[in-house]
């Protein structure tokens, strides 16, 4: 059983936009899923779809094998835990430290375990020392981290992340790849995110979901998916710096294996120039 799947779902927006057409998709367990498009492809309106904010025009979506229902839906809130795209529809509490404890507030925890997770959550993101400052106050980077650290603190089995790095500073982006990778190893929580920022995706992302128009246009692994350079710019994508440097090098005649991260490109490189047997 998927922890999330949709079979043929589609969704009209009430102006009749067709947002999404015919998608089948899955999560299994313990899963880095990257969904890659282009503005308007349809990220965020599947997103939404994975703990029943929409419910499909058509097509069905289940969470753990199970329809999203009025009965069910206060427990799927718990298990899919989603930070939206703009921190702004997220935030609303006077002090960032409450913002993060309303959601464990709201599970019902005691007053330590809130206070424990609230702690934890503000840390994995790095910004314990806001804690008492008003959100509406914060940069939007730093709002950024609120928002992810509020939904961290409610401890969901499927953490879904769109746009987690924009307006991110380089270091809070190698901070999220980092911590995104922990939650995954260590909590064995699965993570499905959204990015424009492709050369991020074969550092986290076990497997790629690519999206235009509404539909799904390819999926697969991340070389399977970087290989494709004619599908992804049709979807309006581009090929990651490190394998179009590394595809460039083997057309010109150097013998190197194909890489997709910055460590696998180190070693391939250093194998190429004979620094490596
Ligand atoms: N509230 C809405 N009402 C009507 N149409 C909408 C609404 N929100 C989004 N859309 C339309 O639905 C389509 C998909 O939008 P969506 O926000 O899901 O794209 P996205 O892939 O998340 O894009 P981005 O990369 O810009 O975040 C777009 O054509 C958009 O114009
Ligand atoms: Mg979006």
């Amino acid at each position: 059983m998927h922890l999330i799947e949709t079979r043929e779902l589609c969704y009209s927006y009430p102006n009749r936009v067709t947002a999404l057409e015919k998608i089948n998709f899955i999560a299994p367990r313990n899963a880095r899923i990257a969904v890659i498009g282009s503005n308007g492809a349809g990220k965020s309106t599947l997103f939404k779809h994975f703990n029943g904010i929409f419910r499909p025009t058509s097509g069905q979506v289940l969470i753990r094998g199970e329809p999203i229902t009025k009965q069910n839906i206060k427990e799927i809130r718990k298990f899919v835990g989603i930070v939206f795209q703009n921190p702004d529809d997220q935030i609303f509490s006077p002090t960032v430290e409450q913002d993060v404890a309303f959601g464990p507030t709201n599970l019902g925890l005691d007053a330590e375990t809130i206070h424990h997770r609230v702690h934890e959550a503000l840390s994995v993101v790095g910004i314990e020392h806001l804690a008492p400052r008003v959100p509406h106050h914060l940069s939007g980077g730093e709002k950024k981290r609120v928002a992810i650290a509020g939904v961290i603190a409610m401890e969901p089995e499927v953490l879904v992340l769109d746009e987690p790095t924009a307006g991110l500073d380089p270091r809070g982006v190698a901070d999220l790849d980092n911590f995104i990778n922990s939650l995954s190893k260590k909590y064995g929580m699965t993570v499905i995110f959204s990015t424009h920022d492709v050369g991020l995706v074969p550092e986290i992302a076990d497997f790629i979901y690519v999206m235009d128009k509404g539909r799904i246009v390819a999926q697969g692994t991340v070389d399977e998916i970087f290989l494709q350079p004619d599908m992804l710019k049709s979807a309006r994508l581009d090929i990651p710096v490190i394998p179009r440097l590394l595809r460039s090098l083997k057309e010109n005649g150097v013998e190197i294996s194909m890489a997709y991260t910055y460590s696998g490109a180190e070693e391939s490189l250093l194998r190429a120039f004979g620094k490596r047997q």
